[in-house]
């Protein structure tokens, strides 16, 4: 079972997964967590230098460089941990490069599908959760966090990119409403847990 998380940075995402994996443990599953950019070797290298302020990085290199990270782990560790049976649990996957490259960035949207079929080689999450608040939300709640840094070069984007990359996403869940579901990110912690904890027993149950 494979289940992606998405969200604008500071949406909530990593703390829903991580309470969602001691959910999905206490069940009996054995659960790979990974996050993207990252989780391989190559792909926390191509992270660094992605998130680093002092790139230059073009909007096409930037498509390239995510793909890549991508495509190394989906073989190197997704592939591998779905094929023993485990769940896998990511922090980003594939519409992150929809939402940020594609509708952020506004590259061609086509071109960023093609490349999106190659760096996953097909291999989908069964389901998304979009933990969705406004960016004035989420960036008060990145600076309450406690060991917050200086923003990092895709966090220095400004308002207009991340609402280009929230209507992304709202995007991605009309279009496929079966599989990216979009999660009220104002509630509470618990009620969200509560929420998404629904959706998965389901999934599991079927
Ligand atoms: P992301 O992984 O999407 O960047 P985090 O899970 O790291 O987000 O959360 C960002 C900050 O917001 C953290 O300080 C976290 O404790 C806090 N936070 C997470 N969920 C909520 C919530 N539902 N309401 C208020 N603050 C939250
Ligand atoms: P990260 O620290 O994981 O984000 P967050 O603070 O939300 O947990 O940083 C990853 C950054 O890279 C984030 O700004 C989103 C961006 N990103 C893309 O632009 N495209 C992608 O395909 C992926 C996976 C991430």
């Amino acid at each position: 079972m494979f289940i992606s998380f998405e969200g604008i940075d500071g949406s909530g995402k990593s703390t829903q997964l991580t309470m969602l994996r001691e959910w999905i443990e206490a069940r009996g599953y054995r659960v790979v967590t990974v996050r993207e950019p990252g989780a391989t070797m190559l792909s926390e290298s191509i992270r660094e230098i992605l998130l680093s302020n002092k790139q230059n990085i073009t909007s096409a290199s930037e498509l390239l460089l995510f793909s890549a990270a991508r495509v190394q782990l989906v073989e190197k560790v997704i592939e591998p941990a779905l094929a023993q049976g485990e769940v896998v649990l990511c922090d980003r996957y594939v519409d992150s490069t929809t939402a940020y490259q594609g509708y952020g960035r506004q590259l061609d949207l086509e071109q960023v599908a093609l490349c999106n079929r190659l760096a996953t080689r097909g291999v989908m999450p069964a389901l998304t959760l979009f933990i969705d608040v406004p960016y004035d939300e989420a960036q008060q709640r990145m600076n309450f966090t406690a060991n917050s840094s200086e923003p990092d070069r895709m966090e220095r984007s400004g308002r207009d990119f991340y609402n280009r990359v929230r209507n992304g996403y709202l995007g991605i869940a009309a279009a496929e409403p079966q599989r990216f579901i979009v999660i009220d990110g104002m509630q509470d912690r618990t009620a969200i847990h509560k929420e998404i904890v629904g959706i998965v027993d389901r999934l599991l149950g079927a």
